[in-house]
Formats: structure tokens, sequence, C-alpha cells
């Protein structure tokens, strides 16, 4: 059975300096989040360790909810110590087996009256919550994914982290109706991402990933695949990837907080390559599980205070 308290239960959230189950978290109405979408967030992963549960590139995680913030004008309402102790104590409050994620969403916060532009003086709602993951099984990584193709209709601020997700919910609900686990988007005949998150294609051993810029969001795993390919002495282009490019591929995948890095094998409906995981994959999912061992190790000695 699980615990009150505990992640698997009703786990206990922050909202605007008050500790509480998520049961019962309120938010009002005008929040602008709920009735414009006008806020940021943040998915951080928490693995298991042995001394609890540790985030991995935190520090990235809290420089992007900055830059996020920053991108919509909102003030940050904490600095990074602050982040970081919320964070601690939120991990604190939700111990239990297994890895987790921590959610972080900021809003402009409570209006008095709906009206589109911002309005004066408002205090930004800070919400934060661990909930429990898993992570691709070895089985599922051993075969592959599937994933489709669709057009990304989305705005042009994807680098913004925002909670304004309507466009990556509807390419998420096209993969599950495709029996796919991810969209892949191509905007102008180029590749941009998946409804959340990046996608590498490999051709002769060589990475490649679409630039960096306002039609995708820079993912945390974007700078650390770029690291786990030096490592691995696999060579990286940052660049356009057309069409034909993707369905030529010999290897796909996709990064994410929640699936690290997958492969793809299938694309609408099509093996990719041989059809099974790649060379290239093998190596960065080896290196990315390397690169978390080192910093989860260092987490345990340093604890939240760390720099990573
Ligand atoms: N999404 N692109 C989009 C549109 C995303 O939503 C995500 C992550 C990524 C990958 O970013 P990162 O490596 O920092 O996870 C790229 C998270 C997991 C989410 O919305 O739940």
């Amino acid at each position: 059975m699980s615990q009150p308290g505990s992640v698997e239960a009703d786990p206990v959230v922050y909202l605007n300096g008050e500790w509480g189950p998520l049961s019962e978290a309120r938010i009002p109405v005008l929040d602008r989040g709920f009735i414009f979408g006008d806020g940021v967030y943040e998915v951080v992963p928490l693995y298991a360790t042995p001394g609890g549960r540790a985030p991995f590139r935190l520090a990235a995680h809290l420089a992007r909810l900055s830059r996020s913030l920053g991108k919509i004008r909102i003030d940050n309402p904490l600095d990074d110590a602050g982040w970081r102790s919320l964070i601690a104590r939120a991990i604190d409050a939700n111990q239990g087996e297994g890895d987790a994620l921590v959610y972080i969403q900021v809003t402009r916060g409570v209006a008095k009256k709906r009206g589109h532009a911002f309005p004066a003086g408002l205090t930004p709602t800070v919400f934060m919550m661990v909930t429990p993951l898993t992570f691709p099984s070895d089985a599922s990584r051993a075969k592959g994914a599937s994933a489709v193709t669709a057009e990304d209709k989305r705005w042009l601020h994807c680098d913004i982290k925002s909670v304004s997700l309507l466009g990556n919910v509807l390419m998420a609900q096209h993969a599950v109706e495709h029996d796919a686990l991810e969209t892949i988007q191509l905007r102008d005949g180029l590749l941009t991402e998946g409804s959340s998150s990046n996608v590498w294609v490999v051709k002769d051993g060589r990475l490649a990933g679409a630039p960096r810029g306002p039609r995708i969001l820079e993912g945390i795993r974007y700078r650390l695949v770029e690291e786990l390919a030096a490592e691995s002495g696999v060579a990286f282009e940052e660049r356009d990837i057309t069409e034909a490019e993707l369905r030529a591929a010999d290897e796909i995948m996709i990064s994410s907080a929640t699936k690290e890095v997958m492969p793809i094998t299938l694309l609408d409906g099509k093996p990719v390559g041989t059809g099974r995981p790649g060379a290239v994959y093998a190596a960065l999912y080896e290196a990315y599980q390397r690169a978390k061992a080192r910093e989860l190790h260092e987490w345990s000695e340093r604890g939240p205070g760390a720099p990573k």
C-alpha cells in the first residue's frame, strides 16, 4: 500500500508558499495559466539512488526556466538557490521507490478580470510536484519504437517551454491514434521535433539534429546528446534535415527527460534502416548511462547545492 505523502499516493505539492496534497491544490480560474496558457514549465528527471532521488542536469533545467520566463517577461520568482531548496524539499516530502520527475510551473499570476494584455502588479503562481516516472524498459529499447510524421502547425516560439501546449497535445494524440510513441513534425519540408522530444537522425555514422532556434525547444538533452556524441567519437551536425533525409536515415532517435534517448525503428509504418536500433543509438545510450552515473554520484556526495 502506498503511504500518504509518497509519490505513489497523493503527492505533497508546492503551491505559492504552501505544501499540501495534490488532490487539494487549487488555483483561481482567473489564473493567467488557466485562462490564457500564460506561463512556462520545466520537467526535471529524478533518478533513484541509494541516498534518495537525485535530479539530473538540474543547473541546465533552471537556466532554461529562467530563459523561458525572461522570454515571456515574467520576473523569475526565485534565484537558483531558492529553486534548489524547493526542489530538495519536494523530493524529501515525496520519498519512495523508483525514478520520478519534478514538474515546475510558473504562470503570470491571478488577474482581477479577463483581459489579454498583462495586468500590472501580478504575483506569479508557482507550482511544483514530484510524480513517479517509468523510463522505457530494456525490452522496448531492444525493439525500438514507432513514430508517425505530421505537419508542424505550431507557433514560431517553440523555443519557449510554454504551458500553451495545444499544438503538442494534438500531435501526442495523433501518435496515440496511430499506435506510435511519438509524432515527428516537419515544417516547410524540414524536420523540427517531436510532440515532446527532440529528434535525431543518423546517416553513414553521422548524427544530425535540427538547428536550435524558434522552431524547436532546445531540450536539455540537446546539449547532452552533443556532448555524448563527442565522447563516443560520433560526428555531430546541427543543420536543416529534409523530409527525404529523415525517411532515408539509417537510424532515428528521440530524446527527452522522460525517454532519455530512444530508438525509432518504424516511421510511418516503414522500417528505419535495418528496422533495429542502431550502433550510434547504442553508443549514445551507453554514454548517457555513464553521464548519469557520474552526476548522481556527485549529487550523493554534495547534495542539492551542487552546481550541476
Ligand atoms: N518535454 N521538445 C519538446 C516540444 C518537448 O516538450 C521536450 C520535453 C523536448 C526535450 O526536452 P528535454 O530534453 O529538456 O526533456 C523537446 C517534456 C519531457 C514534457 O513536456 O513533459
